[in-house]
């Protein structure tokens, strides 16, 4: 996939832009604050319909505007394909493609991304949720079934806690309670496919994400990847930290998932009535990530953290090349080449080599290697130069 053109119109501090790319590399360059991550951000968000920075899409939008317009032109799988947003500040948001209203969800078939930013950071230290999101952004561009099995697991859990919370202030006991096996049934149906759709894609991306780490860091630190699966806790009711790594390794097939989601389901049936919310499941689940065989988070170093997000994000970007269609992801690559050391640099810029398309923001040019900087366009308030 590669973009060939993008326009905005009152996306953050852009009030008109044009622009044209071509494949390969390209540096956008310029002084802090003058919009080059919000370039990126934005041809970023056709693909993971969020910003990598903002969970409200209101920041967005250009202060004192309704609206913001996002419009890519895309070459997928040898066609010319045309996706536009529209963020709205109230209602909404819009999608279309080739000028056709569409369903917001229906972009990601169309353009892929992997974005890479300081923030990735999170991904090892920061809460499960991060870790989460990453695993179901990279299952949602692979199939178009389960972006859609996503979607409904999140209905479903949102319609169960209203009724837990509900059941828990009225205090309804027995009767009251059988539209919550209606939900149960669901919520274990779906929940145990994309328990399934996760335990698939750890392992696949496991030697991926070991090779990558590899490359970047030059060293071979042992990298694990293990999955807390909350349907196999034996304190479900405690909150998702975590300290240990869990020895639990096998993958887990929907059926498998299916029968102890019922079972520990049912066991925490009166915690959930008490606490007015849904205790396990998929959504109370983690990655597990281990270097050395301690757990990354709360052991690894500042640069090993460092190394093994950009490790997962490359294990992401290989993982869509080979799963998808439409071949490779546009690479987006927002200020992470200040924050890696000379060596680190030239691995990481080696890793890109060979995808189609690589966008590049960079304060300082001369802190991207040589390759990467052949083709430079510079960012100044909100407007691109030539
Ligand atoms: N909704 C908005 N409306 C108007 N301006 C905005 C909006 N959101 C962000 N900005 C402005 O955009 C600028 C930040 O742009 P951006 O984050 O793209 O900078 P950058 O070029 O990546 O800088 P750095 O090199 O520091 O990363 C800030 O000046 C900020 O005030
Ligand atoms: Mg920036």
């Amino acid at each position: 996939v590669i973009v060939t053109h993008v326009s905005l119109r009152d996306y953050r501090n852009y009030a008109e832009a044009e622009l044209s790319l071509s494949p390969g590399p390209t540096l956008f360059v310029g002084s802090n604050g003058q919009g080059k991550t919000n370039l990126v951000e934005a041809i970023g968000y056709l693909s993971s319909l969020r910003s990598h920075r903002v969970s409200s899409d209101a920041a967005l939008i250009r202060q004192g505007a309704d609206f913001a317009v996002i419009r890519a032109r895309i070459e997928h799988a040898g066609r010319q394909i045309s996706a536009e947003v529209q963020l709205n500040r109230s209602g909404a948001n819009r999608a279309q493609l080739n000028r056709s209203p569409v369903k917001m969800r229906e972009l990601p078939r169309y353009f892929s991304s992997v974005l890479f930013a300081p923030e990735d950071l999170a991904l090892v230290r920061g809460e499960p949720a991060g870790r989460r999101r990453y695993l179901d952004e990279l299952l949602a561009l692979l199939s178009p079934r389960l972006l859609g099995v996503i979607a409904d697991y999140d209905r479903v859990l949102r319609q169960r806690n209203t009724l837990l919370k509900s059941a828990r202030a009225s205090r309804v006991r027995g009767t009251g309670l059988s539209t919550l096996e209606v939900w149960d049934e669901r919520l274990v149906e779906i929940g145990s496919d994309l328990i399934a759709a996760r335990s698939e894609l750890v392992a696949e991306l496991l030697p991926r994400v070991q090779g990558a780490y590899r490359l970047i860091a030059g060293e071979d630190h042992a990298v694990g990847l293990t999955e807390y699966r909350s349907i196999l806790s034996r304190h479900p009711d405690d909150d998702d930290s975590l300290d240990g790594i869990p020895s639990d390794q096998a993958m887990i097939s929907a059926a498998e998932a299916r029968a102890v989601f019922q079972r520990t389901l049912d066991a925490v049936r009166g915690k959930e009535l008490e606490r007015g919310v849904s205790l396990v499941g998929p959504h109370r689940d983690d990655l597990v990530m281990a270097l050395n065989g301690l757990p990354a988070r709360g052991y690894a170093s500042h640069g090993e953290s460092w190394s093994l997000a950009l490790a997962l994000k490359l294990a992401a970007a290989e993982t869509l090349r080979n799963g998808s269609g439409g071949g490779d992801p546009v690479l987006i690559l927002d200020d992470v080449f200040a924050e890696l050391d000379e060596r680190r640099r030239g691995r990481l810029s080696t890793a890109m080599d060979g995808f189609e398309q690589v966008l590049v923001t960079a304060a300082v040019p001369g802190d991207v290697p040589e390759g990467l900087r052949q083709h430079m366009v510079a960012i100044e308030a909100g407007r691109i130069l030539d």
